[in-house]
């Protein structure tokens, strides 16, 4: 591939849009040089009514032009907008998208390419099935299991709830008197309980055990009094504490009571490319679906969340629209809209394929392992600190830790602090009724030991 001319970039004015070569020129520039510069710790939220001020009226009837709409999101819009990617942004769950795949979501964009449709994105779709079948095979799945990809986790669990939900009713005969069920623990991540109230289905509580897993006796014990129960949901990684539930047990009781087993992975599936965590996941190849957001820890940029059914029929059957102006749409090959929650659809995989392709998948193991030894160094850190207490081990790349003798009000006050300074983004969050500090790592540049020195300022 030749570098394009000037004059290969220079097309003719459009009839209603005038002349744009010069602003996709300057769109293309910047957003090249942002894929390369340096994260900017202190870009943070603003007030929208200083947003307002700064960046006056920007939609007029004549329009403000795209040099000048460019120069307010540059000067304004950006720098009020947190870095995800910043290697010392370890707070919720942040982002470290390769170059690669940030680079080739511009790419995607300009192609423009209508994913939900294998007729109209054949080729992008089979890409992004490349992708998913690293998935899968990390799963450990038939090759006939598949997917495709959602914005998020939060969609991603919606969808493969509501295949588990319809497919229940179908082999059961229908709803039950007293409604549908789901079964998590309290530390499912909160879209469980969004999805529950969307599919208005009631949420059963199944208590964990010391160590905050979902095992198969607890299963067992809420299965046998809960007829009514669909689908089990078990975590890959909780949000709080990156915790991996039981699975193969859990996956067992759920195969005994001919319940759904879906597995949230959102940000804990990517250890599924770790060999030094892989065992904790096992039982997760008898799951029946299960979501990764590639967004968060397989270095993709936003939005991505692979979600992949062991029997992708079933999906289908749910999730397929019928109407006259689709009656001619080929069933029989691989319509994503067919599979999740959606009809138009992004082809938001291909940034993560892109960059798979380019750089291999043993670098992604090699980046996955990163955090993980960074967040066991920081453990270590701060087990070995004298005025930290570490809160317990880590089991994928999230650290839970103690200043002992802070209230809660000096934790938010030192994380505010931290926050202003651009030094580290940590925040407090709650852990058996107590207020303690959290980092989750995703980003193989963040430096253990640079973290352990900020942590410093705790003393
Ligand atoms: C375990 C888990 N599930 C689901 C989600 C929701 O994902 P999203 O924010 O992409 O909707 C998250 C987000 O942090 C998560 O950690």
């Amino acid at each position: 591939m030749t570098a394009p001319s000037d004059d290969d970039l220079h097309v003719e004015p459009h009839p209603i849009w005038g002349d744009e070569s010069a602003l996709v020129e300057i769109a293309v520039n910047w957003a090249a040089q942002r894929v390369v510069r340096h994260t900017d710790p202190l870009s943070t939220a603003r007030p929208a009514s200083e947003l307002a001020t700064a960046a006056g009226l920007t939609i007029t009837p004549k329009g403000i032009g795209g040099e000048e709409a460019l120069r307010v999101f540059d000067e304004v819009f950006e720098p009020a907008t947190r870095s995800q990617d910043d290697p010392y942004n370890l707070a919720y769950v942040p982002a470290a998208p390769t170059r690669a795949a940030v680079a080739f979501d511009l790419v995607t964009s300009s192609a423009n390419i209508f994913g939900g449709l294998w007729e109209s994105g054949a080729g992008a779709i089979f890409a992004e099935n490349e992708a998913l079948a690293w998935i899968i095979g990390l799963l450990g799945w038939p090759e006939t299991a598949g997917g495709c990809f959602v914005s998020g986790g939060t969609s991603g669990n919606l969808s493969a709830l509501m295949t588990a939900r319809e497919t229940a009713k179908t082999r059961r005969g229908g709803r039950p008197v007293g409604g549908w069920q789901l079964a998590c623990t309290e530390n499912a991540h909160s879209s469980i309980h969004s999805a529950a109230r969307a599919l208005d289905v009631d949420v059963v509580d199944v208590p964990v055990d010391d160590r905050g897993h979902l095992t198969g006796p607890a299963l067992r014990q809420v299965l046998e009094a809960s007829p009514d129960v669909f689908a089990v949901v078990a975590s890959a990684g909780t949000t709080n504490e990156g915790l991996i539930d039981d699975l193969a047990d859990v996956a067992s009781v759920c195969r005994e009571f001919g319940v759904w087993l879906h597995v949230d992975g959102a940000y804990g599936g990517a250890g599924l490319a770790a060999p030094s965590v892989r065992a904790r996941f096992d039982g997760i190849e008898l799951a029946d679906s299960f979501i990764v957001d590639p967004h968060k820890w397989l270095f993709a940029p936003y939005d991505c969340c692979a979600l992949i059914y062991r029997e992708p029929q079933l999906a289908r059957a749910v999730h397929a629209q019928h109407a006259s102006y689709l009656d001619h749409v080929d069933r029989e090959v691989w319509n994503p809209s067919e599979l999740a929650l959606h009809l138009s659809r992004r082809v938001r995989g291909l940034p993560l394929w892109f960059s798979l392709a380019t750089h291999g998948t043993d670098r992604y193991t090699d980046a996955v392992e990163a955090s993980i030894a960074t967040a066991r160094a920081v453990a270590a850190g701060i087990a070995a600190s004298g005025h930290l207490r570490l809160v317990r081990e880590p089991e994928l790349s999230v650290v839970l830790f103690e200043r002992p003798g802070f209230s809660d009000e000096e934790y938010s006050a030192w994380s505010h602090e931290q926050a202003v300074s651009g030094s580290i983004l940590c925040v407090p969050t709650t852990w058996r009724g107590r207020c303690v500090l959290r980092l989750a790592f995703v980003n193989p540049v963040t430096d253990p030991v640079r973290v352990i020195q900020l942590l410093e300022s705790l003393r």
